[in-house]
Formats: structure tokens, sequence, C-alpha cells
């Protein structure tokens, strides 16, 4: 079956969709993104992604391309016709094309917009949840506005491919203090030894993850305590338990990082229970 795309008011198919050679995402990375999960033909948690949304194009100061309800409609269009039920959608927008100049273009040019979407297994997931995944840890040396979701991902790719060759499936960003920021596509948590969750507050050297969100309501209807608060690589290696988080794998255990065991290597109770009470509480909107 073809896979189709959405570019710039065009349905087209995926593998004749293109950009300008000048498009701004292109040249730049002047652009922004949202990765949203797909569950049983229902976006995950739609509105938060499409508030985020507005927030990166408000920092970066690009308009947004189209009002909302007109790009729910084109998200739910690329799903149908793609004929994805379980999978992901994926929106970028950019600052548009104009002739190669790092300020913006002016007159303003209009931004681009980008609609893909593809079916993943849910089984794939099930599996590395089962299993739990490895971790390194890497230097984060990324720029101080990681709180934008930009396409500059370069510090991203370069860490995660580390991971590959080191035989894991995840990175872990740390700062010059020794504390873990986040993982090269996931939020970072713990349960410490006393037995809370934990995260680091969301100021700017994490993206506040739409997961990480929806994960603190879940934990409420739990009544499990989280704590926002720093920790470093030293507390994470002791922690009784270790999960990431993003809206294509919702939660996953790390039972390893950097060849040392966590705890006794097996997933843990608490990545259980959020997991199976994740979707329960996450908002859901019909394609
Ligand atoms: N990544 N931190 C980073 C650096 C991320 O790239 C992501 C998401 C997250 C988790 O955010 P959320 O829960 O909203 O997915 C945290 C997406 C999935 C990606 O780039 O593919």
């Amino acid at each position: 079956m073809p896979r189709f795309a959405y570019v710039n008011g065009r349905y087209v198919r995926h593998a004749d969709a293109a950009v300008h050679i000048e498009d701004r995402g292109f040249v730049f990375a002047d652009a922004v993104y949202e990765v949203c999960q797909v569950r049983e033909r229902c976006i995950v948690d739609l509105s938060r992604h499409l508030d985020r949304l507005d927030r990166s194009l408000g920092e970066i100061r690009i308009r947004p391309p189209m009002p909302r309800a007109a790009l729910v409609g084109i998200m739910r269009e690329v799903l149908r016709r793609n004929r994805v039920a379980d999978g992901m959608v994926y929106l970028q927008v950019t600052r548009g094309v104009a002739r190669r100049d790092h300020v913006f273009p002016s007159p303003e040019v209009r931004a681009s917009l980008v609609v893909t979407a593809k079916s993943l297994d849910p089984a794939v997931s099930a599996a590395k949840y089962a299993a739990g995944i490895r971790a390194v840890t890497v230097p984060d040396n990324r720029w101080g506005r990681v709180d934008i979701k930009t396409v500059g991902l370069l510090p991203n790719v370069l860490a995660r491919q580390q991971a590959k060759e080191a035989g894991a499936q995840e990175a872990i960003f740390v700062d010059a203090e020794g504390n873990v920021t986040e993982g090269g596509a996931t939020n970072l948590w713990i349960v410490d030894r006393a037995g809370t969750l934990v995260t680091r507050p969301a100021d700017h050297a994490i993206l506040r993850g739409i997961t990480r969100t929806t994960l603190m309501d879940v934990a409420a209807k739990l009544g499990i305590l989280v704590e926002e608060r720093c920790f470093s690589v030293a507390e994470m290696l002791e922690a009784r338990e270790v999960f990431v988080t993003g809206a294509t794998t919702i939660c996953l255990p790390v039972v390893s990082i950097d060849g040392k065991t966590i705890a006794n290597g097996h997933p843990g109770m608490t990545a259980q229970k959020i997991r199976d009470a994740f979707f329960a509480v996450a908002e859901k909107t019909a394609i």
C-alpha cells in the first residue's frame, strides 16, 4: 500500500513528497515539530501536543500555519490515508522558503507544514517493555533551550548512534554538574532509594514531555508521589527503578546503564503500574 504525506496544501505520495531546497527547516533547522502516538485509531494527548506546538512556535516567533481545527483535520486525513490504527503522526512547521540569510525573511513568508504518519506494531513495543532497554550516559552538549521542540537534533542523533554502537537503545544526557537531564528522545525517571518517583524539573534543560505530564496525572490517580528534582548519575545507578517516557513508547524500563545493572535487572513494579493505567488517563481523540 502506498504511503501518503501532506506537504504545504497537498496530499502526495510519500515517495514523491518534497520541500524546497531553500526551506529554512532544511537549511537552518529553523523549524519545530511534534510526534503524537496513535493507539486503537485514536490520537493520544492531542490537545497537549498542540498546546506545546503553539508554545514552540511562539518561542521562535513562527506564526501558526493555520487554525488548530484545520491542522487536526489534516492529521486525521493523513492517518486515514495511511490506514494507521496504531503508530504515530509527525508534524513539522518551518519558517518557510526564502533566499539563504540567517535573519528572518522580510517580508514574512508563509510557514511550511509537513505531516506524515506511520504504523508501528504494538507487539514490538510490548516486547521492548518486557525485556527493558540498555542505556549509556553521554555529556549533554546541546544548546540552552531544549525546552523548545525544534528539529535541531544533531546532538541527539549523535548520542543515539553512540548508544547503538555500544549495544544500547537510549543515550542519557548528563549536565556539567553530573546531573541527569533527559534521554536522547525521552524523559528520564527514577524510583529513588526511599521509593519516591523522581524526575528532573522541566526548566530550559529538558523538553517538557507530554508523556511526562500525563504520567504525573497517572501517578496522582494511583497515589504515587512524584518529586521534581535533579538527580545525579550515581543516584540513578543506585535507584530501585529507572525508566524513560516518550510519545511512541510511553514508558520503557531501563535495566542497564553503562554496562551496570539497575536493581535486579528486570522491569520494576512502578513502571508496570503506570504503563497499565496510562491510556485510561490520557486524552484520546478518534481519527
Ligand atoms: N521525542 N525529550 C526529548 C529530547 C524528546 O525528543 C522527546 C520526544 C521527549 C519526550 O516527549 P514526549 O513525551 O512529548 O514524546 C523528551 C519524540 C518522540 C521524537 O523526537 O521522536
